[in-house]
C-alpha cells in the first residue's frame, strides 16, 4: 500500500501543464469502438482508470495500440464478446459506457451491474429508461443488465435526472439507432461536449450538446478519426485550490479558462487574485481567505468533483462557510478525516458548516476517494509539520504524476510504501 508523505508549508509556486479529461477519456474510449475502423485518440490522461478501461475494451476483442503515454489507436472490428466482466465494473463504473456503444453498434451488450461507490447509491434508472426509450429490451439478471433490440429507433427522452453518465451512454447508442432522438434534460458538462465532437468526427450526427436538449439524427456506420480530448478541468481546479490554500502563485497551463467560471468565480469571492489567459488560469493567494458558501449543481455550477478541494481550502479561510452537496449523498467523509486535522466542521445531511481555523495541525489521514484524497493533500501541503495520506490509490485513479506536478511547484511530497521510507523522510525533513 502506498501513501503520499508531505511535509506542509510551502507556497505553491509555478507553472503546471494540465493532461487531458479522465471523464471526457473514459467515454471516448468507449464510444471509440463504435465503427470497425481505426481510431486515434490523443490527449488521453496516463491514470489507473483509463488503463483498467482500455483493458476491458481489449478483453472483449478489440485491438489496442498505444503510440505513447498519452496517445492510442482503437480498432473494434475484432469484437465477438458483448459481455463486460464485473470485476471491470467494480474497479471502474464508467465502463458501462461500453452498455451504449455495443448496444448502438451491435445490438446486445451485457454488462455487471454497477454497484454504489464511496460517494453514494449512484442509481442508472436512466440509462437504463433511455435504452428501453431507443427499442431496446434491457433486463437485469444475476447481476448482469442485458441489453438487446432487434432494431434501435430514434424517440423522444426526457431524463427525470440531470445526469452526465446517462447523457452520454444514450446519446451514444442513439447515434446509431434509426431516425431521430431528441434528449431533453440533458447534462451540459464539457465532457458531454467533447464526447458529442468526437462521435461527429466520426460520421455522427449530434446537433445541441452543450445546451439543455441534444437532437440526434442516427447513422447506420461511423468512421475512423483522429481526436484530441479537452484538458481536465478537475485536475486544473484541485492546483487552483492548492494554490489558494498554501498561499501560493500558481498558473494552470493547457486548459480552457470558460471550463473553470464557477472555480474562478468562488476563488474571487475568497479574495484571490485570477487572471485568465488563452489557455492558461493563474492563481494568486496573498494574505486571508474568505469564507464563501458552496452548492454543488450540474455544470454550469460549482462541480461536485471540487467540493473537496473547496471544503479544504474553507477550512482555512476567515469565517464560517456553508457547503451543500446536491449531486452525490455521501460526499463529506473527508471532512471527519480533516477534523484529525483540527478543523471546525459540522455535517448536517447534504450540508456542510466549516468554522476556519488558522492553520491546521499535520496528521496521518485516509484518502475516502478520488477528488477527497486529493483534497487531503492540499490539506498536508498547506499546513507545517508532517502529513501522511493512506490509501492513495484513489488518487492515482484519476491524477497523473501528482506528486511529481506538486513537486515542480515547490511542494515536498514523496510516494512511500514503508515505515522505513517514512523514517528516512521525517529524518531529511526535520
Ligand atoms: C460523472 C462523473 C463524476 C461526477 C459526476 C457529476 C464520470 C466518469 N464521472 O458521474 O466524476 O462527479 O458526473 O458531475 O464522468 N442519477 C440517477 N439515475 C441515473 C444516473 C444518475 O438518479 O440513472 C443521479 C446520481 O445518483 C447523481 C446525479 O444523478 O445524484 C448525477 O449523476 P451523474 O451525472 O450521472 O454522475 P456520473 O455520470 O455517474
Amino acid at each position: 500500500m502506498e501513501q503520499y508523505i508531505i511535509k506542509g508549508g510551502n507556497p505553491l509556486v509555478g507553472e503546471v501543464e494540465i493532461g487531458g479529461a479522465k471523464n471526457a477519456a473514459l467515454a471516448i474510449l468507449a464510444a471509440a469502438i463504435m465503427t470497425d475502423e481505426t481510431v486515434t485518440i490523443e490527449n488521453i490522461p496516463d491514470v489507473n482508470d483509463i488503463n483498467v478501461l482500455l483493458e476491458a475494451i481489449e478483453g472483449i476483442g478489440a485491438a489496442i495500440q498505444r503510440i505513447d503515454r498519452h496517445s492510442v489507436k482503437i480498432n473494434g472490428s475484432g469484437i465477438r464478446d458483448f459481455n463486460i466482466e464485473y470485476d471491470y465494473i467494480k474497479k471502474i463504473r464508467a465502463s458501462y459506457y461500453l452498455l451504449g456503444a455495443l448496444l448502438g453498434k451491435y445490438k446486445k451488450a451485457e454488462v455487471a451491474l454497477p454497484g454504489g461507490c464511496n460517494i453514494g447509491s449512484r442509481p442508472i434508472d436512466q440509462h437504463l429508461k433511455g435504452f428501453r426509450a431507443l427499442g431496446a429490451y434491457v433486463d437485469i439478471e444475476h447481476g448482469k443488465i442485458i441489453a438487446e433490440a432487434d432494431r434501435l429507433k430514434g424517440s423522444h427522452i426526457y431524463f427525470d435526472v440531470v445526469t452526465v453518465g446517462a447523457t452520454i451512454n444514450v446519446m451514444m447508442t442513439a447515434s446509431m439507432s434509426e431516425g431521430l432522438t431528441i434528449l431533453e434534460n440533458v447534462a451540459k458538462e464539457p465532457h458531454v461536449v467533447d464526447v458529442a465532437n468526437f462521435l461527429n468526427s466520426m460520421g455522427a450526427d449530434i446537433r445541441g450538446a452543450g445546451t439543455d436538449v441534444i437532437k440526434i439524427r442516427g447513422v447506420s456506420k461511423l468512421h475512423s478519426t483522429t481526436y484530441s480530448i479537452i484538458p481536465d478541468q478537475i485536475e486544473a481546479g484541485t492546483f487552483m485550490f492548492a494554490a489558494a490554500a498554501t498561499r501560493g502563485d500558481v498558473t494552470v497551463m493547457n486548459v480552457i479558462p470558460k471550463h473553470l467560471e464557477a472555480t474562478i468565480a468562488k476563488l474571487v469571492e475568497m479574495g484571490c487574485e485570477v487572471e485568465e489567459f488563452d489557455d492558461a488560469v493563474r492563481v494568486v493567494s496573498k494574505g486571508d481567505l474568505r469564507k464563501t458558501h458552496v452548492k454543488t449543481l450540474p455544470y454550469p455550477g460549482f462541480p461536485t468533483d471540487m467540493q473537496p478541494q473547496i471544503g479544504v481550502t474553507l477550512a482555512l479561510s476567515r469565517g464560517t462557510s456553508t457547503i451543500t452537496e446536491s449531486i452525490f449523498e455521501n460526499r463529506f467523509k473527508y471532512l471527519s478525516e480533516l477534523a484529525r486535522m483540527g478543523a471546525k466542521v459540522k455535517v448536517e445531511g447534504n450540508s456542510a458548516t466549516i468554522e476556519g481555523v488558522k492553520a491546521l495541525s499535520a496528521a496521518r489521514v485516509s484518502a475516502p476517494d478520488l477528488r477527497a484524497g486529493a483534497a487531503l493533500v492540499i490539506a498536508g501541503l498547506a499546513t507545517d509539520g508532517v502529513t501522511i495520506v493512506d490509501d492513495i490509490m484513489y488518487i492515482q485513479r484519476g491524477y497523473e504524476r501528482f506528486e511529481e506536478k506538486l513537486a515542480s511547484l515547490g511542494a515536498v511530497i514523496e510516494r512511500v510504501s514503508t515505515e522505513r521510507e517514512i523514517q528516512k523522510f521525517r529524518l531529511r525533513v526535520s
